[in-house]
């Protein structure tokens, strides 16, 4: 039986109907999230990355969050978190993220603790995809993470309407480490500690200057630093802000604009300050640890 002409024009200018909605709904989607966890944490754990996941979901429709898993396993991220090389690390994000078929028009970042600290790594080394805002949560920029990656277990703490439980990790401080670093004897912990600080001293720009990191940390749209105002985790606690400690000393602070590495723009942080790109954010609390009001209010007008 021939199908009538009404069918025919269905099956004719079906799939165009199809293709022209679709491409508006394409243009309508909202940028991807990438979430990177702290130390101890993984990628899956439903008291912490997942939960954000599940806020950010019910908060953005039709987001694409991937929450990055650093290994096959939940177990292995999370083992990783504590004893992978990072940059290797960072290189498996980056070819991850380019392979991603979901993120090629470019995706938003976030980061916990030191996953704040490698999402700014995979900004400066891997431009494609591109990265548009990176937020950074309680990530310190400086050598106090090498204390962060020995001792912390950094998994968020969410109050209000999501209750998320937290570990209670030590309190050490990175005076205590910039002062003791010769002395550190624990094997496991001088390989962390050695590995760490190259690893920031490259992507600080401190063994001279990559152009590349620059450009490409400077097409960020936004950079936003999150510091918690009573946290117990990072001292100083300055370094979630891009501040240090004065130079030869380990008692006095210095902020981002007053440091050698912003006023040389080694990473072109002051332009993009000038720019209005870098938002400096305080959260009362201890180490990621917020209220979902909070998470509302001040993050997601970013991922919207
Ligand atoms: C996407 O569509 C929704 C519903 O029509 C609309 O409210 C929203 O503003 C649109 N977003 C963009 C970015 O165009
Ligand atoms: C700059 O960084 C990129 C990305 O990591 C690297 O491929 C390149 O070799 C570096 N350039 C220099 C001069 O170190």
């Amino acid at each position: 039986m021939a199908s009538s002409p009404l069918l025919q024009l269905f099956f004719g200018v079906g799939p165009l109907l199809l293709a022209i909605l679709d491409s508006a709904r394409g243009s309508n989607t909202t940028t991807p999230l990438v979430i990177w966890h702290g130390m101890g944490d993984s990628c899956c754990n439903p008291l912490s990355m997942g939960a954000i996941k599940k806020m950010v979901e019910e908060e953005v429709p039709g987001v694409y969050v991937l929450s990055l898993k650093i290994g096959e396993t939940i177990i292995q991220d999370t083992e990783n978190s504590f004893f992978m090389n990072v940059n290797a690390q960072v290189a498996f994000v980056c070819d991850q993220l380019a392979k991603d078929p979901k993120l090629k028009g470019g995706y938003n970042a976030m980061g916990f603790s030191q996953g704040g600290q490698f999402l700014r790594a995979v900004a400066q080394r891997c431009p494609s995809p591109p990265m548009k805002i990176l937020i950074s949560i309680g990530g310190s920029t400086k050598e106090c993470m090498v204390s962060l990656a020995v001792q912390e277990r950094a998994r968020p703490s969410v109050t209000g309407s999501a209750s998320i439980s937290t570990l209670r990790p030590t309190p050490i401080s990175c005076r205590i480490i910039l002062v003791q670093a010769q002395y550190w004897h624990d094997p496991l912990n001088e390989e962390l500690y050695r590995t760490h600080s190259l690893f920031l001293a490259d992507i600080n720009q401190e063994r001279g200057v990559n152009a590349s990191y620059k450009k490409n940390l400077q097409s960020l749209n936004k950079f936003v630093m999150v510091k918690f105002l009573q946290d117990h985790i990072v001292d100083p606690v300055d370094t979630e802000w891009f501040g240090f400690l004065k130079p030869g000393q380990a008692k006095e602070t210095e902020t981002l604009q007053e440091s050698a590495l912003y006023t040389e723009d080694r990473l072109g942080l002051a332009e993009m300050d000038k720019a209005g790109k870098l938002v400096f954010l305080a959260s009362d609390g201890d180490h990621l640890q917020f209220t979902k009001e909070w998470f509302n209010a001040k993050l997601l007008p970013y991922l919207r």
